[in-house]
């Protein structure tokens, strides 16, 4: 069973980030799926490192919307992005340096932080775009 599924409650109203996030959910499911089937190290490194990578691409491109149209919440959404890529940078540290495995806990704390992040402040963002119709 996936660790993590998209559903409606989920849809930020705005298709592109909604499929960016979607992506986010297969990866996270993915890094679960190889954990649980006792995949090698250099396996979830891997798929860690896409995670990363994908993220940030993902925020820049959230990020870019907000200048375009001047979402007035920007700078501390931006804020969120930088703490939230830091905790992952941490543990792919961690991981790479072998100070810790990959575990259900640091997999429900990947959960947690995509679903928390999607939920609160990538769904505030959704309404302003909306209005301005962006969809
Ligand atoms: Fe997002
Ligand atoms: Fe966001």
């Amino acid at each position: 069973m996936a660790l993590i599924e998209w559903s409606e409650s989920l849809s930020v109203n705005v298709t592109t980030f909604d499929n960016e996030h979607k992506k986010l959910i297969d990866m996270i499911n993915d890094l679960n799926d190889a954990m649980r089937e006792g995949k090698s190290n250099h396996v979830m490194g891997d798929i860690i490192s896409r995670l990363l990578d994908y993220t940030r691409m993902h925020f820049r491109a959230e990020e870019q919307l907000f200048s375009k149209y001047g979402y007035p919440d920007a700078e501390l959404h931006k804020k969120e992005h930088e703490e939230l890529v830091k905790k992952v940078v941490d543990i792919q540290e961690r991981f790479n340096s072998g100070q810790i495995a990959l575990s259900i806990e640091i997999m429900n704390f990947l959960r947690d932080w995509l679903r928390n992040h999607i939920k609160k402040s990538d769904k505030a963002y959704g309404s302003f775009f909306n209005e301005i119709g962006v969809t």
